[in-house]
């Protein structure tokens, strides 16, 4: 997409987390729609390897998980050409504005939020000490995300539903922040990404690594087939008229076809002419279609993982530049330094 006026580039950021190989649920509801929005804006996007360590027993897994996660946003489409692309770890400058942060965050902000909140609220069912199991990293978690926003002037963050209240903290942050030492620090927007229906799994509840109910976004065609088999629906007779939106298959279906096959595919099943294993076969072929190239590039990139560090480096070095520049403006604003 060709962007009409400059002046109307604007800044998007998002972090992930490097917590495994993505599904279908995350592809369609997530990855893509951030691929879209990257066409239109100046677009950041990193994988939150520090986020993902409040736990230290990731420890053990977060570097084969980067890995994951880089390969399959390159995979899904990602262009490091257009999207600088980089690790949080990578930017030491995120580290610097925490603790400035840190010092305008008030406390009972972090009390409210909600991942922390509700540790507090299952250790005093279990009539533990409240604050049983919860690190500084996990209390303090919403000022580093503050952090990973604010030192790139982002004018936009799309986030999810869950992840909303962590953006309106950055902003209350950044606005406290620039009340004490001056204007510095640019308040984003946030953008409640549009929450597309969700991508139901084989069991018929939302598709989520939580209820082992996915479909991998790299399964092998087999794979795949065993998957679709055990995809759950109703036992209406071959030739009984279907509702396609009695599961949530044809919506997977519907994602991966031709629009003309989706017409089509729709009427049959209204009409009796398919049967919920006939969809199950179309979905096979649609889905192997469209992911048969990205699984190949993920195994590809997989096995060539300096080319990861390559591209994942290259993206850092073009975002430091900016994180410099803030931290410059923000230590002369507090008065550290020279
Ligand atoms: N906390 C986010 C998540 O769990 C990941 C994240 C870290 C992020 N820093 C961010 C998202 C900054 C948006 C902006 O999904």
């Amino acid at each position: 997409m060709s962007i009409p006026n400059a002046q109307r580039v604007r800044t998007v950021l998002t972090g992930v987390k490097p917590t495994g190989k993505p599904h279908l649920g995350n592809y369609l509801g997530a990855m893509l729609p951030a691929l879209e929005l990257a066409r239109s804006h100046r677009a950041l996007l990193f994988i939150a390897d520090y986020h993902a360590l409040t736990d230290l027993e990731e420890a053990r897994t977060v570097r084969a998980e980067t890995y994951e996660v880089a390969a399959a946003w390159l995979a899904a489409g990602l262009d490091p050409e257009n999207v600088t692309f980089y690790r949080q770890s990578d930017i030491p400058e995120v580290f610097e504005l925490f603790w400035l942060l840190s010092c305008a965050t008030p406390k009972g902000m972090m009390n409210r939020a909600h991942a922390y909140k509700a540790m507090v609220e299952a250790n005093i069912q279990l009539k533990r000490d409240p604050d049983y199991g919860v690190g500084m990293g996990l209390f303090a978690y919403p000022v580093l995300m503050a952090s990973d926003i604010l030192l790139f002037d982002v004018d936009v963050v799309p986030v999810g539903r869950d992840q909303s209240q962590h953006v309106e903290m950055a902003r209350d942050i950044a606005q406290r922040f620039n009340n004490e030492v001056g204007d510095v620090l640019k308040v984003p927007e946030l953008v409640l990404a549009a929450e597309p229906e969700p991508v139901l799994g084989l069991d018929g509840r939302k598709m989520s690594k939580s209820y082992d109910n996915t479909i991998p976004l790299f399964a092998s065609r087999d794979e795949l087939w065993r998957l679709l088999r055990r995809y759950k629906t109703d036992s209406s007779a071959a030739d009984a008229p279907k509702d396609p939106d009695a599961n949530g298959l044809f919506r997977i279906y519907a994602a991966f076809a031709a629009p003309a096959d989706v017409v089509a595919t729709r009427a049959a099943l209204a009409a009796g002419a398919l049967t919920w294993g006939g969809l199950k076969e179309r979905t096979l072929e649609a889905l192997d279609a469209v992911l048969a190239p990205l699984r190949q590039r993920y195994q590809a990139l997989l096995e060539d993982k300096p080319q990861i560090d390559r591209i994942l480096a290259d993206g850092a070095r073009r975002a430091r530049p900016f994180a410099e520049a803030t931290m410059r403006r923000v230590r002369r604003a507090v008065g550290v330094g020279v």
